[in-house]
């Protein structure tokens, strides 16, 4: 286990030689855009972080089925940027910003997002990073919290041991501060609409932003 994934299942970071994955055409049949969206519910003219975005495959789904959006495409990984920033080259999706999430980055997304899209990540994700995402909401924000589901067979995705069953994921999301207010399954993934208490606000660790830009300029180094 890596030292920052204290309370991941998923031992180590995502391997950017498996990204081609990110993009089979493939998930959008047994997990559509559309359903997200819905759940997503992102209102008007709202900035939406995807929280660990890796090729950005539903960032820009999303950023193209709302023009009104600002999505701020975050990642910890430069590589995982890089091959999002190709796809954006052809200027097809003008409403996404690539974004670093290394500390000062995140801090300068403080409190920015009424909606956080978080897809497959949960397993990855430390408790300490769980908790920097209620940080970056709007204070009535909502985060979706989307991820493989643990109780089924699944022909696709991480092993079952390396990801959270419904019920084990609500429990920790819980444990960590967060309110879940809605729960979908889908085929094989679960997904839990869930707002921020405050003292998972406040437990962060992300320093204060120094500046007050409701939108922040893309930052990928
Ligand atoms: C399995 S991929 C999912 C990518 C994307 N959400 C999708 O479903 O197509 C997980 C991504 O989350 C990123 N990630 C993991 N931990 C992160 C963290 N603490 N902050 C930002 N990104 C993170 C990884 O670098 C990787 O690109």
């Amino acid at each position: 286990m890596e030292a920052d994934r204290s309370g991941a299942r998923q031992p180590v970071r995502f391997d950017p030689r498996q990204a081609a994955r990110l993009d089979d055409p493939a998930r959008f049949a047994y997990l559509p855009p559309a359903g997200l969206f819905f759940l997503l519910d992102a209102p008007q003219d709202a900035v939406v972080i995807d929280f660990g975005t890796g090729t950005g495959a539903y960032a820009i789904r999303l950023a193209k089925a709302r023009p009104d959006l600002t999505v701020i495409a975050l990642d910890e990984q430069p590589r995982m940027l890089r091959l999002l920033q190709a796809k954006l080259a052809a200027g097809s999706a003008p409403n996404v910003r690539p974004f670093r999430a290394d500390n000062r980055g995140l801090a300068a997304l403080r409190a920015c997002a009424a909606r956080i899209l978080a897809l497959n990540v949960l397993h990855e994700l430390g408790d300490d990073a769980v908790k920097r995402i209620a940080a970056l909401l709007t204070a009535r924000g909502r985060v979706l919290f989307v991820d493989w589901n643990g109780a089924v067979e699944r022909p696709v995705g991480p092993p079952r041991q390396h990801v959270y069953t419904p019920a084990g994921a609500v429990g920790r999301l819980k444990r960590l501060g967060f309110k879940i207010l809605r729960k979908r399954i889908f085929r094989y993934h679960y997904a839990l609409v869930c707002g921020a208490g405050r003292e998972v606000r406040a437990a962060s660790a992300l320093p204060l932003r120094s500046s007050s830009s409701r939108r922040p300029s893309p930052r990928t180094s």
